[in-house]
């Protein structure tokens, strides 16, 4: 979700401006996944860069995300969404913490689409902290070196109990991946379009499935192997 602070600078507005307006989008996003019957969505919220923002900027993240979780339990039971979340959530301030974790209670016996917060998330601290879990693990003697594979190493990402994506949208225009789930995105479809996140919406979301529906996904394999079933 990129491209709020561009979007409240366009208004004349402060940066912040740019976050409660990308709430709207967080929303029917959401929604929109839920009705076309996605299984996984995963929002990158906050990276473990974010935290180098002006406290300011930082603060009011932090206070949105506490304010959105609260008042958005309604749509998650409304739409039979359970959250869960990703990332160093240790490292939230007590309050989003507690708000996140009720949310997660609550929501946890909905059976439709599992909506993930990366929230103090990055790809290379997720990634250092698996490696050093499987070292550990080593050092124990309760996995030899030879015995880890790419599934060992899965089973030690935060998103161990979810499938890797098959599309990643970005908003904004930017062509990069920004240290996000690097290791699960390895044959994800990418879709990076230049809207703003605060403009982003259900057409928005359309447009990128049906752009993704186009696509051939071989994962290494020819044309010919993958259409012949
Ligand atoms: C994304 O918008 C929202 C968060 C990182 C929380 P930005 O804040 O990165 O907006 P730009 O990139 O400065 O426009
Ligand atoms: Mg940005």
């Amino acid at each position: 979700m990129d491209g709020n602070g561009r979007w409240a600078r366009q208004q004349g507005e402060q940066r912040v401006f740019g976050h409660h307006h990308g709430v709207r989008a967080v929303r029917e996003t959401t929604e929109g996944c839920a009705e076309l019957g996605v299984g996984y969505l995963t929002l990158y919220a906050f990276s473990t860069e974010n935290w180098n923002r002006p406290k300011e900027e930082v603060d009011a993240l932090m206070e949105l995300l506490v304010q959105t979780i609260s008042k958005e339990i309604k749509t998650l039971m409304d739409n039979n969404i359970s959250l869960k979340a990703i990332g160093d959530l240790e490292s939230l301030p007590r309050k989003c913490h507690d708000e996140l974790n009720q949310a997660i209670t609550t929501t946890s016996s909905n059976t439709g689409m599992e909506l993930i917060l990366a929230l103090s998330y990055s790809s290379r601290w997720e990634i250092t902290k698996a490696v050093k879990e499987i070292a550990q693990s080593v050092k124990e003697g309760k996995i030899s070196p030879d015995e880890i594979n790419e599934q060992v190493i899965s089973n030690h990402l935060c998103t161990k109990d979810f499938p890797d994506p098959e599309l990643m949208i970005r908003t904004s225009g930017e062509m990069r991946i920004s240290n996000f789930l690097l290791w699960q995105l390895a044959y994800t479809e990418l879709y990076i379009t230049p809207v703003l996140w605060p403009d982003f919406g259900r057409e928005e979301l359309y447009k990128a499935i049906l752009d993704f529906q186009k696509r051939e996904r071989r994962f290494g394999m020819t044309s010919e192997q993958v259409t012949l079933k």
